[in-house]
């Protein structure tokens, strides 16, 4: 059964130039902390919102929060100074953006070859050239510190001038590809932002969306986001009782040596007790405590 590592249901990005948000995100229940030094900061405060993203990481005072550097793209005026001051960081994961191919993970691995070995890469899927090659950017996993998947919807759009509504009806075949290409090379896969933080309905039903779709968790912008998300993305108390009754039943004398039996009235197999043992392993992790 795949080990469930640490849950991240909740990731709030900030911008890293903003000293307020930085304090802040110290006390806030999020399970990933993402200190953005692209897209979130103008040029003008680049090199100070490094500055501060370090300086910040080094400090500490994160809990058991994992904190991650959302660095500039390599190719950008200030991606290669990000990525160096980010390898002495102490943060837990550096994101990357705009991931294209292969060989873009490839340069990230190769510049990022100080850094502790325990520092892992993250990359954005927000490119419309990535589409066809998910599955040899995840299956770079294997050879290189990618673990995680971000989906980025905003770039997504813009790049396929789509309409980022609600619904996301035009990102849903992206969303279940990059679910799909995470899932078989054995990588988290967190879903991308909802940009209505004022409207407590709309983001619920975006997060119910994505657990739906398979997600592990979702990025967030704002504060307000974290309780519902990580609501959301935590199994519910019927989830938690289905698992113990699928269990149950497997160890009960008469169903033993049994693929398939019956539970509350529907078909439950042996891959559904698998299921039910992930479901309560990820339950006790994120127990209300947590944080
Ligand atoms: N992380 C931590 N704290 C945050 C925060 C965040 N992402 N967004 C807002 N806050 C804090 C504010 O500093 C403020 O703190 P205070 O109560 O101590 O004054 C409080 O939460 C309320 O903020 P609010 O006034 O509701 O928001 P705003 O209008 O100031 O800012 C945004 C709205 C969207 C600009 C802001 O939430 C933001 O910058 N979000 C992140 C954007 C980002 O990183 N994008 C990149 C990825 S898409
Ligand atoms: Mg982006």
């Amino acid at each position: 059964m795949p080990q469930i590592e640490r849950p991240r249901r909740s990731a709030l990005y900030l911008p890293a130039s903003n000293a307020k948000a930085l304090a802040k995100a110290r006390t806030l229940p999020a399970d990933v902390i993402i200190l953005d030094l692209e897209d979130a900061v103008a040029p003008g405060s680049k090199i100070e919102a490094r500055r501060a993203a370090v300086a910040a990481t080094q400090e500490g005072g994160f809990g058991t929060r994992e904190v991650a550097i959302r660095a500039n793209g390599i190719d950008t005026p200030w991606g290669m100074d990000d990525l160096v001051a980010i390898a002495s960081s102490g943060a837990a994961a550096v994101l990357v953006p705009k991931v294209s191919c292969v060989d873009d993970i490839a340069r990230y691995e190769e510049v990022l070859e100080q850094a502790p070995a325990e520092m892992q890469l993250w990359a954005m899927i927000e490119t419309c050239a990535c589409i066809p090659h998910l599955h040899e950017i995840a299956a770079m996993a294997r050879t290189s510190r990618l673990s995680l998947f971000v989906m980025g919807v905003n770039d997504l759009a813009k790049e396929m001038r789509a309409k980022l509504t609600p619904e996301r009806t035009p990102f849903l075949p992206f969303l279940s590809m990059t679910v799909a290409a995470a899932r078989a090379h054995g990588i988290t896969v967190l879903d991308g932002v909802c940009n209505e933080f004022r409207d407590a309905g709309v983001f619920r039903q975006e997060a119910e969306q994505g657990l739906l779709f398979g997600f592990d968790g979702k990025t967030l912008i704002h504060p307000d986001q974290i309780a519902v998300c990580n609501e959301v993305f935590s199994p519910s108390v019927e989830e938690i009782e289905w698992a113990r009754a699928v269990i149950d039943a497997f160890a009960l004398p008469e169903n033993s040596g049994k693929g398939a039996i019956r539970v509350n009235g529907k078909m439950v197999e042996l891959l559904h007790q698998e299921q039910a043992r992930r479901l309560l392993t990820f339950a006790e992790l994120t127990s209300p405590s947590d944080i």
